[in-house]
């Protein structure tokens, strides 16, 4: 599948194909599913969801019918035509494989994994350049669909495992999953969430997102899919110029389904303005201008 546009990010409204298909009737090029494992997963007891700084702190825990019983919501999206990317997760090498194998016979246009939800223990894969090459490895190995692998900015070098899972095959990286976070509540003098500690998203990770984008960008070959507090068009327009070549919304869906059309909206008017014909002009521009 090319790797351009506005996406649907992994989590948020990724789990019922009419869900799906209304995100994509607002605007988004391409949805990408909850991420899906082997068995049905009850997720972490609530509350899993708080606000905090103008973004969110979840600890759903991966929540998800396991991906047998997503197999329906799946031919619903292929028989509608709608470009979806399964997101899928596993605890272990056998297990992510086993997901997989299951996951490219739904006929998905790409498969993305999941190796960094910061309230889950998956979370550590992507803080290893060696189980992260070992995850991707494994998949690529069962599947004949692109793989993408989803990175974390809690690891202490993105870049190392970014390359590794260049390295093992990937077809592209995303960048960011959530960070680790808590919120406390100050009159029950304790944690808000059920987990305790959860994933933040939304306007606040912004400027981490793009940090870890332009890196990733420079140092690898394959294609960058920029997510991580996305919600005006001069955000695209930033992760664009830092390297992002596709583009994931999740938490500014809160405000309204139409923040597609709107950013596309105002990406069009920007490259009119600037006199700039494709967007692929300024993917990475503002590390290309000054190395
Ligand atoms: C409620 C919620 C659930 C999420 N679930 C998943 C998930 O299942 N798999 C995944 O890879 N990322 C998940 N994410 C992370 C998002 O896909 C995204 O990486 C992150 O929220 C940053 O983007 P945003 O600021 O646009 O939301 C979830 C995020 C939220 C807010």
């Amino acid at each position: 599948m090319k790797i351009t546009g506005y996406w649907l990010a992994s989590g948020v409204l990724g789990v019922t194909a009419a869900s799906m298909g209304r995100v994509i009737e607002s605007g988004a090029d391409v949805v990408v599913t909850k991420s899906i494992s082997l068995n049905p997963r009850q997720g972490h007891s609530g509350p899993v969801i708080a606000t905090s700084h103008e973004g969110l702190i979840n600890a759903v825990g991966l929540t998800n019918p396991g991906i047998d019983a997503f197999k329906e919501e799946m031919e619903t999206l292929r028989e509608q035509n709608i470009p979806v990317v399964l997101s899928i997760f596993g605890n272990s090498i056998e297990e992510i494989r086993e997901v997989a194998l299951k996951g490219v016979q739904l006929e998905p246009s790409a498969i993305e994994l999941n190796l960094s939800c910061p309230h889950a223990e998956i979370g550590q894969i992507a803080h290893s350049p060696d189980l992260t090459h070992k995850y991707v490895a494994a998949v690529k190995d069962v599947v004949d669909c692109q793989v993408f692998a989803k990175l974390t900015p809690n690891a202490s070098d993105v870049i190392s495992v970014g390359k590794a899972a260049e390295d093992a095959g990937a077809d592209a990286v995303v960048a960011i999953n959530t960070l680790r976070g808590m919120k406390i509540d100050i009159y029950q003098m304790r944690p808000v969430l059920g987990n305790k500690v959860g994933g933040l998203s939304g306007p606040p990770i912004f400027p981490v997102a793009v940090r870890c984008v332009y890196d990733l960008s420079q140092a690898l070959t394959i294609p960058i899919i920029g997510v991580g507090g996305v919600s005006t068009w001069e955000d695209a327009i930033e992760m664009h110029l830092a390297g992002a070549s596709a583009i994931q919304i999740g938490t500014a869906l809160i405000g309204g389904m139409n923040i597609f059309s709107k950013i596309k909206k105002g990406v069009a008017k920007y490259l009119d303005e600037m006199n700039i014909s494709e967007i692929s002009e300024i993917i990475g521009a503002a590390w290309r201008s000054i190395s």
